[in-house]
């Protein structure tokens, strides 16, 4: 059985685990790096994990399994309370080419159309072709939203329309 949750308060154990992992496994697709994340305090990672475990501003959801296979992360933008960021996306490769990660998509989009969150971006590393094609095969289009410019990643958005997750 596997459930998609979200994190809970006093879970920076388990979300320490889960996002080391996904550095260490997918260094290439993520802008921070194993060693400076495996450096950091545990007490980090437990003010990291509580500030997304309640309220509206941010949410972690985990995919757990025989053992933690999947991780996603939703942030508001700050300026545009309208926007958010999905971060950290990652299911573990066991499960890739399954249902997984679209679960794991859905229920971000849910948690968004239901906290008033219209359009989720993300941003993706050009040469993460895998990545883009998942997230192109769920309606992301490419974007201009604010000053964003790098010339090794995509910005790519979605409106949320819960009749149509
Ligand atoms: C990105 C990720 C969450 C997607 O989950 P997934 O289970 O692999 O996604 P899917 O298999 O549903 O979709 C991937 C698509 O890319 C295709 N694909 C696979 N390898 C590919 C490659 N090297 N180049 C291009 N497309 C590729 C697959 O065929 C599939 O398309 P299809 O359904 O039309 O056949 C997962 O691959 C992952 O965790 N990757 C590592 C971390 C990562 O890159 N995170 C994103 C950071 S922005």
């Amino acid at each position: 059985m596997r459930v998609i949750r979200r994190l809970n308060f006093g879970e920076g154990p388990l979300y320490r685990a889960v996002r080391l992992e996904a550095l260490r496994e997918s260094p290439e697709a993520f802008s921070s790096g194993y060693e400076e994340a495996v450096a950091r305090s545990e007490q980090s990672w437990a003010d990291q994990a509580d500030s997304s475990a309640a309220g509206l501003n941010r949410v972690t959801f985990v995919v757990i399994g025989d053992r933690p296979v999947g991780l996603a992360a939703l942030y508001r933008d700050e300026e545009d309370p309208n926007l958010g960021e999905l971060v950290q996306m990652w299911v573990a490769p066991e499960v890739r080419g399954g249902s997984v990660a679209a679960d794991l998509l859905f229920e971000v989009f849910r948690w968004a159309g239901f906290n008033g969150i219209s359009h989720v971006k993300a941003e993706v590393v050009k040469s993460n072709t895998r990545a883009l094609r998942f997230y192109e095969k769920f309606g992301f289009v490419a974007s201009d939203v604010g000053a964003f410019e790098s010339a090794s990643s995509w910005l790519l958005i979605k409106r949320v329309d819960l009749e149509n997750l």
